[in-house]
Parts: structure tokens; C-alpha cells; sequence
């Protein structure tokens, strides 16, 4: 089975503190969604792309979609995004061609998701209907309450939680309608499942290159990685 990809653009940057949204800042001469937004479109699995956007954004990553190299055709529906990441979501899933089918969710923020990543992770979802990505945690992670130290949390057990998390759509979908009643927020799309749905979710190892591009040093980081494969 294929799988749809969700991919999400519609947020604002704030943190990157930069004139405009970091989706469409250039990293070595491309925006950033053009790296993801390339990985997808030349995964000879995905089927459709749904990117969400900024409504006042759509005419220009039409344009974007457009001038990606394609060695296959692979639709792309765009649709409005949410105030939210999690609405953004949701919108997304409104819009798949078949709700049961596979869909990954992935943060158009992230432009170094390989396909040797989405092709462990199709695998394991296929195994075990859920698969999200990420890597063990390098640094001790303490709890910290008004600037004092509660614990050290046992670092073999934490995980840094990265995109694409994969998931059936009705499945999600059915964790997205009980969060909106409830009035739940999380931060990615496993809290959901955790929370809503009896299925266990699947790690599937990452790499530390898969980084989302957050705050202004990551840009720096993003170039250097972008000038070392291109070497
Ligand atoms: N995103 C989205 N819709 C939102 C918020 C975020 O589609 N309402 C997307 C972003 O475009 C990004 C991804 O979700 O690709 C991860 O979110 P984050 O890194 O938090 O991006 P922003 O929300 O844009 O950044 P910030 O929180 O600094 O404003
Ligand atoms: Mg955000």
C-alpha cells in the first residue's frame, strides 16, 4: 500500500525572527520546503502531497511545487492551515484521497528527511499500523521547577521525537475528533495516538542530521549540512 503525506507549512516562524516565514527561507539557494517537498515528490510510493499553508502563501509555493525536479508525478493539493499545528493537521487529513490509506506527517520545517528513512518508516507502519521517527536523547536531561533541580531522568529511555510520524488516516483522524472535543493540544501527532488510541506506537531510528529548523543558528547548521552533501 502507498501512503499520502501531510506536509505542513502554515506556521508562522516566530522563533527564527525572520521578516518572513522560515518555510521559505532560503537555505543555499533554495527554500527550505523545496528539500522535503523533493524528498516526497521522487518517493516512488507517495501518492499525493497535501501541503498546508498559509492562505496568503498559496499563490507562491504553487509556484515553488511547479519548478521542483520530478522524476515522477505525484499530485499536490493545497490546502489552509490551522492557528494551530495540530489544526493544520486536521485540515490536512480532511483533504486525503482515501482515509484509510497511509499517511505521514511531516514538518515541511524539516529539509533533511532522507529516503531511506521514509522507506523504514512505510515499513514499519505496514508492521504495526504506527511509525513515527527520532533518536536517543545525547545530553542528561533533568527536571527543572523555578530553577531547581527535582530529578535526572535515566537518559537510556529518552528519545528525541523528529517527523515523519506515520499512522493510518481514519486511525488519526478518529484521535484528532476526540483531542478537538476534549480541547487537547499536542505537540506532535503520537501524543495523540497515545493518549486516544490503544495502538503501541513504533520508534523507528532517525539521524541527528534530521533537525528542524527552529531558531536562527539553525540556519547556519542547515548550510553547513546542505554544502557537505552537495561536496
Ligand atoms: N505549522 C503549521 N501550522 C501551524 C503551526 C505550525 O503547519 N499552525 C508547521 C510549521 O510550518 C512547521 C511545523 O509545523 O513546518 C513545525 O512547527 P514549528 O517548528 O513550531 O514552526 P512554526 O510554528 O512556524 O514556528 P514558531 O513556533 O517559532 O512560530
Ligand atoms: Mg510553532
Amino acid at each position: 500500500m502507498d501512503y499520502e503525506v501531510i506536509l505542513l507549512a502554515a506556521g508562522q516562524g516566530k522563533r527564527m525572527k525572520a521578516s518572513r516565514n522560515k518555510i521559505l527561507l532560503h537555505l543555499m539557494g533554495k527554500p527550505v520546503i523545496s528539500y522535503s517537498l523533493n524528498t516526497f515528490m521522487n518517493d516512488p510510493a507517495c501518492k499525493h502531497i497535501i501541503l498546508v499553508t498559509q492562505q496568503d502563501e498559496q499563490e507562491l509555493l504553487r509556484d515553488l511545487v511547479g519548478k521542483v525536479k520530478k522524476k515522477q508525478h505525484c499530485p499536490v493539493t493545497i490546502v489552509t492551515g490551522g492557528c494551530e499545528r495540530q489544526y493544520s493537521v486536521y485540515n490536512g487529513l480532511q483533504v486525503m484521497n482515501n482515509q484509510h490509506n497511509i499517511v505521514m506527517v511531516h514538518d515541511g520545517a524539516r529539509p533533511f528527511v532522507t529516503l531511506s528513512q521514509l522507506k523504514m518508516l512505510h515499513k514499519k507502519v505496514r508492521e504495526t499500523r504506527t511509525a513515527i521517527l527520532g533518536v536517543p536523547v545525547k545530553d542528561t536531561i533533568k527536571r527543572v521547577v523555578n530553577g531547581t533541580v527535582q530529578e535526572t531522568i535515566p537518559r537510556e529511555t529518552l528519545w528525541q521525537i523528529q517527523t515523519p510520524q506515520v499512522f493510518y488516516g481514519n486511525e488519526l483522524l478518529t484521535a484528532h475528533e476526540q483531542a478537538n472535543t476534549e480541547g487537547f493540544l499536542g505537540t506532535d501527532e503520537s501524543s495523540l495516538i497515545e493518549k486516544y488510541s490503544e495502538l503501541p506506537v513504533s520508534m523507528v531510528l532517525g539521524s541527528y542530521e534530521n533537525i528542524k529548523l527552529t531558531t536562527p543558528e539553525d540556519m547556519l547548521i542547515g548550510e553547513a549540512m546542505v554544502k557537505r552533501k552537495r561536496s
